[in-house]
C-alpha cells in the first residue's frame, strides 16, 4: 500500500491545499479548511481503460438516442420534474431536510420501477432492511426485484452493483457512504466527492440510473461540495412545511429537461400521492377581506399554478427596518420596494416589510413582481383586495409594467379556479383575447395604473 499523505480541504467550496490556512483563499470562509488523510493511490476519475474512455468520436447524426427513452417512476409529479421520467444511466441528486419524505419517495419509485423494468438495488445506510420493508408495506404491493442492502462501504456497493447490473441504483444517503481508500469520515467533502465520482462512472459505463439522496444543511443548501451539483445530471429538491402534508419537488438543474420544473405531492398514510388540483390546496386557507393578500398565477415549469402571496407592512421600532422575504428572492424584493417608494411615493423606509408565498412555494420568475407590488401596496394603504382578483406582470425600474411569457395559460388557470378579474401588462392584452369570458381582464402600463385599480374598489 502506498504511503498516506495529507492535505487540507475547504468544507465550503472544496479548495485543496497542502498546508493549513485560517481562511480559504478561494471562497473566503474562515476556519473551513479541514485536514484530510489519503491512504494509497486513489483514482477519482473513471478508469482511462474503461469502455467509456475508449470510444472514438462519432458523427452527430450517428449518435443513438434510443437510450434517452425515459422510464416512468410511477409518480407523475416526479417524472415531471425529471423532464418526463428517468433517463437510463442518468445520475440524479435528491436533496431535502430530514423527515421530509425523501426515502419514502424513492422507495415508492423503486417498487414501481422494479415491477415494470427490472432489478432495483436500494442501498440504505440509515435504515435496516426490516425498517424499509415495514415502510414499504404501507406503500402497496412489494416486488421481488427490489433488492435491499444495508451498507456503507463504497467498494462493496460498487462490487454488488457491477455484479447485479440493476436498472436503477438508489443511495440513501450519500453522506453516509465512504470509500475505504480515504481515511476521512463519511460525509466529509472528499468522501462525498469520491463516492459521487465513482458512482457516476458506474452509472455511465453500465447505464444504471442512479439516484442519490443528499441532506440539506440548515441554510437550505445541499451538504457537501458545490462540485457535486456540477457533477450530477439533475438536482431535485424536496420541500414542504412541517405541519402541512403537501410536498414540493423542484429541479434546480436538469441536463435532460427543458426548463426548471415544479411538482406537488401529498404525504398520506400510504405514502406520497399526486394532487389532482394543487392550486386549490394553495388557496384553501386564504383569508377573506384581509389587506396584503393577493393571488398570483405562476409558471415554474410548464404548468400554471395559483398561489397566494402575502405582504405585511408595519411601522418599525428598529433603527434599521426589517425586510423579510420568504419564497421570493430578497434582492428582487428589495428592488421592488425601492421602485414602489420612488414611483408611487409609498413610505416604506420607516416600515418593516414581510413578504411570504404561502405553502412553502418559491417563485423565481419576474411575473410575480406585480403581485408583490399589489400585496405591499394593499398592506401599506390598508386596502383589502377583491377576493376574485389575480395579478401578474414584470415591473421595470421606471415603474412600467412589462409583459411576461405564457399569459394565456395563466389566465386559463385563473378562470378555472373561479377568479373573476385579472390585472396584467397592457403588452399582454393581445394574448388575453382567448381568455374565458368569466374573467375580466385589465391591462396596466405603469404602477400608477395599479394603484388606481386597487383604490377603485
Ligand atoms: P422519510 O421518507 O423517512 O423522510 P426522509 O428520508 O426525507 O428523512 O419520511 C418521514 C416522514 O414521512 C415520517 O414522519 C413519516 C411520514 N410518512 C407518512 O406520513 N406516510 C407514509 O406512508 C410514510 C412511509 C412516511
Ligand atoms: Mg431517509
Amino acid at each position: 500500500m502506498a504511503k498516506t499523505h495529507t492535505h487540507f480541504l475547504c468544507q465550503g467550496c472544496g479548495y485543496q491545499t497542502p498546508r493549513w490556512m485560517g481562511r480559504c483563499p478561494d471562497c473566503g470562509q474562515w476556519g473551513s479548511l479541514v485536514e484530510e488523510r489519503v491512504a494509497g493511490q486513489r483514482r477519482v476519475s473513471p478508469d482511462p481503460g474503461s469502455s467509456t474512455a475508449r470510444q472514438p468520436p462519432t458523427p452527430i447524426t450517428s449518435v443513438d438516442i434510443t437510450s434517452l427513452h425515459r422510464v416512468s417512476t410511477g409518480l407523475a409529479e416526479l417524472d415531471r420534474v425529471l423532464g418526463g421520467g428517468i433517463v437510463p444511466g442518468s445520475f440524479v441528486l435528491i436533496g431535502g431536510a430530514p423527515g421530509i419524505g425523501k426515502s419514502t419517495l424513492l422507495l415508492q419509485a423503486s417498487i414501481r420501477i422494479a415491477e415494470s423494468e427490472g432489478a432495483v438495488l436500494y442501498i440504505s445506510a440509515e435504515e435496516s432492511p426490516e425498517q424499509i420493508r415495514s415502510r414499504g408495506t404501507r406503500l402497496g404491493p412489494l416486488s421481488d426485484r427490489l433488492l435491499l442492502l444495508a451498507e456503507t462501504s463504497l467498494q462493496v456497493i460498487l462490487e454488488q452493483a457491477e455484479r447485479l447490473r440493476p436498472r436503477m441504483l438508489v443511495i440513501d444517503s450519500i453522506q453516509t457512504i465512504a470509500s475505504e481508500e480515504l481515511e476521512s469520515a463519511p460525509g466529509t467533502i472528499s468522501q462525498v466527492r469520491e463516492v459521487a465520482v465513482r458512482l457516476m462512472a458506474l452509472a455511465k459505463a453500465n447505464a444504471v440510473s442512479t439516484i442519490v439522496i443528499g441532506h440539506i444543511t440548515k441554510d437550505g443548501s445541499l451538504a457537501g461540495p458545490k462540485a457535486l451539483e456540477h457533477l450530477v445530471d439533475a438536482v431535485v429538491l424536496m420541500e414542504g412545511e412541517e405541519h402541512q402534508c403537501h410536498r414540493i419537488l423542484r429541479t434546480t438543474k436538469n441536463r435532460f429537461g427543458q426548463s426548471p420544473e415544479m411538482g406537488v405531492l401529498e404525504m398520506t398514510e400510504q405514502g406520497l400521492h399526486e394532487l389532482a388540483n394543487p392550486s386549490e390546496i394553495f388557496l384553501a386557507q386564504r383569508p377573506s377581506g384581509a389587506s396584503g393578500s393577493v393571488v398570483i398565477p405562476i409558471l415554474e415549469g410548464s404548468r400554471p399554478l395559483l398561489v397566494e402571496l402575502q405582504a405585511l407592512v408595519a411601522t418599525s421600532a428598529a433603527p434599521v427596518p426589517r425586510r423579510v422575504f420568504q419564497g421570493v428572492d430578497g434582492n428582487r424584493g428589495a428592488l421592488l420596494l425601492a421602485v414602489l417608494e420612488k414611483r408611487l411615493g409609498v413610505r416604506l423606509s420607516e416600515c418593516d416589510v414581510y413578504v411570504n408565498v404561502v405553502g412553502g412555494v418559491r417563485v423565481s420568475e419576474p411575473a410575480a413582481d406585480l403581485g408583490l407590488a399589489a400585496a405591499v401596496l394593499s398592506s401599506a394603504r390598508n386596502l383589502p383586495l377583491d377576493p376574485g382578483l389575480t395579478v401578474f406582470g414584470e415591473i421595470g425600474l421606471a415603474g412600467e409594467v412589462r409583459g411576461v411569457p405564457m399569459a394565456e395559460q395563466r389566465l386559463q388557470e385563473a378562470a378555472r379556479l373561479g377568479l373573476s378579474h385579472c390585472l396584467l401588462s397592457s403588452h399582454n392584452l393581445d394574448r388575453a383575447q382567448g381568455a374565458p369570458s368569466s374573467l375580466r381582464v385589465t391591462g396596466l402600463r405603469t404602477l400608477d395604473d395599479l394603484a388606481r385599480e386597487l383604490e377603485a374598489r
